[in-house]
């Protein structure tokens, strides 16, 4: 069976961000326009999934309000001649459901994924960490592909120099990856010490889960951090079944931070046909 439904954690705190994130979760952090959360869904989409699941906190209000229906916006853009811009907002809500979660105590990401178990159903499903944006859908489709080929889970993978790893959760691959990138998977660890690291490929923020995952993150005790790891219920995974991971030469931003998101933004400026010949001459110029 081929997922459809993609679980987006964003219930986080987003102390990283502060003070912007006193008032407007990180999640609603403009890249240029948009949303980083849109970019995941139109990520998710352009993959064929049809269901998102956004895992927020009451404390966060903000998130179920952007994805209000706005009448009186599209209304007013449709008689000023921007119909394009009604439609890019209408699409949105046809062609991606979107239901939510809660996850009112940060206890960790394998925590936050346990919180989308009803929502999920028993099914395959993504979960896409909205820190890392991708640019395009290409890593995630080959994922699904993968997941729905071999029966298993599947990882993002990505190479980090050695002296990195510890920030991570860390693969043990079984050999090779093959000529599409793909690579079966050993076992996984979240945040080894460098010199305990089975390899340099890192999990980056993109998985594709069997739903079994659910009763194996309900008996996760804490792991790294005291934090319920999604790691370590994978590694339950792993241990009994088929399980891989995907390297794919695809842009990958981390926008969790401040320089990172910067570096987003201005990667992603200098290429929109909007603003993007504008934007190089006064950067040009500036530097
Ligand atoms: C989480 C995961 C980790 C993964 C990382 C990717 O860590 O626990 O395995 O490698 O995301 O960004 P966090 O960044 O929440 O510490």
């Amino acid at each position: 069976m081929r997922a459809r439904t993609a679980v987006i954690p964003a219930a986080g705190m987003g102390t990283r961000f502060l003070p912007a994130t006193k008032a407007v979760p990180k999640e609603l952090l403009p890249i240029i326009d948009t949303p980083a959360l849109q970019l995941i869904i139109d990520e998710a989409a352009g993959a064929g999934f049809d269901h998102v699941v956004v895992v927020t906190s009451h404390a966060k209000p903000a998130i179920e309000a952007y994805f209000e229906p706005n009448p009186e916006v599209i209304a007013k853009l449709r008689s000023t001649g921007r119909g394009a811009l009604a439609d890019s907002l209408e699409r949105t809500a046809r062609d991606v459901r979107v239901t939510f979660a809660y996850q009112d105590e940060a206890l960790g990401l394998g925590h936050a994924v346990g919180c989308a178990r009803d929502a999920v159903g028993d099914e395959p499903f993504a979960v896409m960490l909205p820190d890392e944006i991708m640019g395009d859908s290409s890593l995630l489709a080959q994922m699904a592909d993968v997941s729905e080929a071999t029966g298993g889970s599947v990882v993002g993978l990505k190479h980090v120099p050695r002296d990195e790893v510890s920030s991570y959760g860390v693969i043990d691959p079984v050999g090779d990856l093959d000529e599409h990138g793909v690579v079966r998977v050993r076992t996984l660890v979240e945040k080894p010490a460098v010199d305990d690291a089975p390899s340099d490929l890192i999990i980056i923020g993109r998985y594709l889960l069997t739903p079994d995952v659910f009763d194996k993150i309900a008996r996760v005790r804490p792991g790294a951090g005291g934090e319920i790891q999604l790691t370590d219920a994978l590694r339950m995974q792993a241990d009994e079944g088929p399980f891989h991971g995907v390297l794919r030469d695809v842009r990958r931003y981390d926008t969790g931070n401040p320089l990172g998101w910067l570096t987003a933004v201005v990667d992603l400026a200098l290429d929109d046909p909007r603003i993007g010949d504008a934007f190089r001459d006064w950067l040009q110029h500036r530097l």
